[in-house]
């Protein structure tokens, strides 16, 4: 019988933790409801002790999401183990993941500690986080450049501890293949008490290879894989969770594993997160790229039109790329807009659906045909819900090639009432976040900002994507209209709501050290 591989999911940590990819609560929701769609078996919403924002999107999905384990990273700190356990604990099934560097470089320049210390503290801290929690997961940072048998030591200790699960990180994406598949071989075989936890690996993605040493470890034994959607993450990344389900499946003659991932969802999770991330998929990526099954060359058209498996090893149905262009216009109904929906296997909370809908039909008024693409960047929005403490009610421009633009933007306040403020800038798009600017009293370098058309066509929706700096931190926001510059308004006040409530955080943000040190140090896991 096939092995089943387990799916942690860390988009939502790991992947969160790459520059310019903060997601807000409402998006952290929106994706960990796509996750738990999407099959994983365990969702790390977060590392408690980041902040008060990471440990509010902690709580949030621990008491919303039902099926997956929800877990917390947390140094080997009680405090940390403490504010994870505070967050997680509402959850089904809570989980909490323990962190200690085991490699000389780390333990001693990082941690500033030895090596018995390491192993004392790691023991302790999971013996600290059993009394909370039936659930620990155990990391050992920086496994890969780790002596093995000191790692077998500590890997007995925490054990010997409570933990459940233990895991062999390559954190600086330094390994190769078959060296990681032979080092997870070696360790597996001198650990005590290992046929009773289950042993998962985390590969980043330095040299190109977290996804090809994950498969290595599988072979070699490993029964946990931690990777995130579109392999976003600290540096090149993590492994790519939708490369590492379509190897496994696609190559079942091979490795003999399945996952618990439903595969027709992995396009709608890989667009949600990009759109919350404003981190686009390179067009060639595997599995999910625009052109993954794309056919160029007319000998290949040949052979697909022939029998698609010439030039095909997967469909574009099974990871649930929607193939047919145009379908519903302004006289489809609620009925056939719902079945679309579900044939493109998208799924949208139910509550969203009559708002969903209104925008369809708003749309389908303006563009002749709504095509899947249309559809889809629709639903991607609905599923994010951001709070809106500022609404968009209207904006005015007055622009031209020989004079300077100008913007008039009223936007409705979220406790009653609005305000609206007139702005010159250097074109209309900038007038209209300079008069947003005034309106919310703050000043936040836009660090990013493009457009793109989501169909073809002279009546194609604009999505814009903004992102802004404020005091160090990153905000994205994403608009859709038919207007470029009413896409670009949207898409400025989502990401100025996302910082709007940050602001909340404001104490938390400062005392944000998520680092992998014990002192406090300032550099990231
Ligand atoms: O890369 C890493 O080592 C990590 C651990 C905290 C699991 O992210
Ligand atoms: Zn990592």
């Amino acid at each position: 019988m096939a092995r089943r591989i387990r799916i942690f999911d860390t988009t939502l940590r790991d992947g969160e933790q790459s520059p310019g990819c903060s997601m807000n609560l409402g998006e952290k929701l929106g994706v960990a409801r796509q996750l738990e769609r999407l099959g994983v078996d365990v969702i790390e919403a977060g590392f408690a002790a980041a902040s008060p924002g990471d440990a509010a999107a902690v709580s949030a999905i621990a008491a919303e999401i039902r099926g997956p384990v929800i877990a917390s990273l947390a140094r080997a700190l009680e405090r940390d183990i403490d504010a994870a356990w505070e967050a997680i604990r509402a959850s089904a099934r809570p989980r909490i993941h323990v962190f200690l560097a085991t490699s000389p470089i780390h333990m001693e320049h990082k941690l500033k500690m030895g090596a018995k210390e390491v192993l004392e503290r790691a023991a302790a801290m999971v013996a600290y986080a059993k009394r909370r929690c039936e659930d620990v997961e155990f990391s050992a940072e920086d496994a890969s450049r780790s002596d093995p048998d000191f790692l077998r030591r500590v890997f007995s200790a925490v054990i010997e501890a409570g933990a459940t699960t233990i895991n062999m990180p390559d954190t600086v994406g330094y390994s190769v293949p078959d060296e990681f598949g032979e080092l997870v071989r070696s360790v597996r075989s001198g650990v005590k008490g290992i046929e009773r936890v289950v042993f998962s690996v985390h590969c980043h993605n330095d040299l190109g290879l977290a996804v090809a040493n994950t498969l290595a470890a599988i072979d070699a034994g490993a029964e946990q894989v931690e990777c995130t959607v579109n392999g976003i993450g600290e540096r090149a990344g993590n492994a790519a969770l939708e490369e590492i389900v379509m190897a496994l499946r696609t190559r079942a003659d091979r490795y003999g594993a399945t996952t618990g991932v439903e595969t027709t969802q992995l396009y709608t999770a890989s667009r949600l997160v990009s759109s919350v991330t404003g981190v686009k998929v390179q067009p060639n990526k595997a599995v999910i790229g625009e052109n993954a099954f794309a056919h160029e060359a007319g000998i290949h058209q040949h052979g697909v039109l022939a029998n698609r498996a010439t030039y095909e090893i997967m469909t574009p149905e099974s990871v649930g790329i929607p193939q047919s262009v145009m379908v519903l216009g302004k006289h489809s109904g609620r009925h056939a807009f719902d079945q679309r929906l579900a044939q493109l296997g998208i799924r949208v909370d139910p509550k969203t659906l009559p708002e969903l809908f209104e925008r369809f039909k708003a749309l389908a008024d303006k563009k002749k045909v709504v095509s899947d693409k249309d559809i889809e960047a629709l639903a991607i929005g609905a599923a994010i819900q951001p709070q809106e403490r500022f609404r968009l009610d209207r904006f005015v421009i007055n622009s031209g090639n020989t004079i300077a633009a100008t913007s008039t933007v009223r936007l409705a306040l979220q406790g009653g009432g609005h305000a609206e403020r007139v702005a010159v800038g250097d074109g209309p798009i900038d007038a209209s976040f300079k008069a947003i600017d005034q309106i919310v009293g703050k000043r936040p370098v836009l660090e990013d900002f493009a457009l793109d058309a989501v169909t073809g066509g002279k009546d194609a929706q604009g999505e814009a994507r903004v992102r802004i700096e404020l005091e160090g931190r990153r905000y994205n926001g994403r608009g859709l209209s038919t207007d470029v510059v009413e896409a670009s308004v949207r898409a400025y006040l989502g990401a100025i709501n996302a910082m709007a409530d940050a602001v909340g955080d404001a104490a938390g943000d400062a005392a944000d050290d998520r680092t992998g040190g014990l002192d406090g140090a300032r550099d990231r896991t």
